[in-house]
């Protein structure tokens, strides 16, 4: 791929920046994934909290959420079940910095964000790693979920180009650093992030043979850290991430005319090449080194609850769409071995098809579901693809934060910019219970940013979003869902892919006037007395 232009100057750079912001910011996240309703569980029937947006009912809102979770109906740490993992995350690409340093390799959002407010040096995690750790025991979670930069251990991606010591070295030490401290790691094999000389050699997972050597590259990772790594997620949202690169065109990874046509190839394309390369990575574990090692390996994807925009039935056909086009599109693969009829329908020569040997492959290559989840929205029919403004154009589905009668989904919480809707994720839950005859589940992000508050250490807000998502998973384990751990994202304010370093999302703040300090928030704070309790007690 040639140098691009586009990224050659800083001022462009943050151009691009801010372009991305609002077109992932209003789209990608909001899109990302969806669910069907249970029929028992239309928003009408299932209470939803209709809020007067505005200042007084986000507070009014906060404080009720407070006085809650101050009560002793709040369901305490020993309430959950045995070995549930609290934790929270970050990936490489948005904490580590150290671009330069230990003889990594470049990846793709070293060239994306080449120059963006210093995207390669910022957090700085890659030198500070033990201090960070110590941090996170300080909050007392006992897990912490990281990624590891393919670029660091392989610097070209391929074995034939070298393996990387210095980089091999530094998640051994963050490995063994972890542990010492009673801090079981949560690994992602890949967050987003990936080198970028096999973007350039062959465009990245546009191309199968980045299948083999991403399964080279798990395999390295297996031999050399899985003796004390006993959860393993290959990808982190591969559908987000494949409409991020191919329909979004982040980085001008691609070719593909469908940012003009709306008619897209490649992001089935890549979203094929990710779950093949899944597969195999799964399976290799599960044949070599599951048994001696006693992990687990799973996939994360992004999660939101799809409602009707109204009673209408293309509506409601319209949130089913969005929903099979979202999340289907990753999980019907890995529970049954193909992509949504709908899918085949719609998309039709477009969607790749996968081999006999890929679908058994496929069927039972996790452990569990990693989840992120945010919030939730209503979906309205749309029949004129140029007029999607999300990336499924073949869902002809649009995303509503207002209904037809004019209800939200909970609350517009005015300090982070987003629906707060726990509900959602309640919903989320008990739909994959049901659908996949009740799988073994991690939340593996949950959060709010501090966008539009004067002091981001005061983050009431963020309190009352959290506890309102560890209530609802809850009250989804009391009925029968197997959710084993809850992360918060994030533990540390991170690079943002849309927001650059804009939206604090830490529970740690990360004071860039002040040597990079990182510095507890109240929700630091507040987590930390929530999970340290029966310690002191
Ligand atoms: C809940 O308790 C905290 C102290 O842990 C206090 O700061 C806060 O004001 C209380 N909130 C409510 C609504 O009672
Ligand atoms: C895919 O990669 C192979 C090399 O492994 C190369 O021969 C082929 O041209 C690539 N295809 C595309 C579309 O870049
Ligand atoms: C679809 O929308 C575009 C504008 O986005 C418009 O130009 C076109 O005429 C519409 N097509 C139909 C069939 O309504
Ligand atoms: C706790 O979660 C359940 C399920 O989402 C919900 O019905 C209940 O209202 C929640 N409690 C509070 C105080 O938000």
């Amino acid at each position: 791929m040639e140098k691009m232009e586009i990224l050659s100057s800083l001022r462009i750079t943050k151009t691009v920046l801010a372009i991305l912001s609002l077109v992932l910011l209003s789209n990608i996240r909001v899109q990302a994934q969806g669910i069907l309703l249970l029929p028992s569980q239309k928003p009408s029937q299932r209470e939803t909290r209709v809020i007067q947006i505005g200042e007084g009912a986000t507070t009014n809102a906060h404080d009720s959420m407070l006085k809650f979770v101050n009560s002793s109906s709040f369901p305490n740490r020993e309430t959950f079940p045995r070995g549930f993992l609290f934790g929270a995350g970050t990936s490489a690409p948005q904490i580590e910095g150290g671009s330069h340093e230990g003889g990594r390799g470049l990846g793709i959002f070293d060239e994306i964000y080449s120059g963006a407010d210093k995207f390669d040096t910022k957090i700085e995690h890659y030198t500070r790693y033990k201090k960070d750790v110590q941090k996170l025991k300080i909050l007392g979670v006992n897990s912490y979920r990281f990624s590891i930069s393919w670029n660091r251990v392989i610097p070209d991606g391929t074995l034939k180009g070298g393996i990387n010591k210095e980089g091999i070295n530094f998640y051994n030490n963050l490995i063994n650093e972890l542990l010492n401290n009673g801090i079981e790691p949560f690994v992602t094999i890949l967050h987003l992030d990936y080198p970028l000389a096999l973007q350039k050699k062959f465009g990245g997972f546009s191309n199968h043979s980045n299948v083999k050597h991403f399964k080279d590259y798990s395999e390295l990772l297996f031999k050399t850290y899985g003796d004390r790594v006993k959860h393993w997620t290959t990808f982190n949202e591969p559908e987000v991430q494949a409409v991020f690169e191919a329909v979004y065109n982040v980085g001008k990874l691609s070719t593909d005319p469908c940012p003009t046509t709306k008619i897209c190839t490649e992001v089935y394309t890549k979203l094929h090449n990710f779950l093949i390369a899944h597969a195999m990575a799964s399976k290799l574990y599960k044949s070599k080194f599951q048994a001696i090692q006693e992990g687990e390996i799973g996939l994360v994807i992004s999660s939101e609850s799809y409602f009707p925009y109204s009673s209408k039935l293309e509506d409601v056909d319209a949130a089913q769409r969005l929903t099979d086009f979202t999340w289907g599109w990753v999980l019907e693969p890995l529970f049954h071995g193909d992509y949504p009829q709908i899918m085949r329908k719609l998309v039709g020569k477009r969607l790749p098809k996968f081999t006999k040997n890929e679908k058994e492959m496929l069927k039972g290559s996790i452990d569990f579901i990693g989840i992120n989840y945010y919030t939730s929205h209503f979906v309205r029919h749309e029949p004129n693809r140029t007029k999607v403004t999300g990336g499924y154009f073949d869902a002809l589905a649009n995303t509503e934060d207002i209904n037809a009668e004019g209800k939200t989904l909970g609350y517009l919480d005015q300090y982070g910019g987003r629906y707060v809707y726990p509900e959602g994720l309640y919903n989320f839950l008990l739909y994959i219970k049901k659908k996949y005859k009740n799988p073994k589940i991690y939340i593996t992000e949950n959060g709010i940013p501090s966008i539009k508050i004067p002091n981001p250490l005061k983050d009431k807000h963020r309190i009352a979003f959290i506890t309102a998502h560890i209530n609802a998973t809850k009250t989804a384990i009391d009925d029968g869902v197997n959710v084993r751990g809850y992360f918060a994202w994030a533990a540390f304010d991170t690079f943002d892919f849309k927001d650059g370093y804009s939206h604090n999302m830490g529970l740690y703040h990360v004071d860039f006037n002040d040597c990079l300090k990182r510095i507890p928030t109240d929700t630091a704070k507040w987590y930390k007395k929530y999970l340290t309790r029966d310690l002191k007690e």
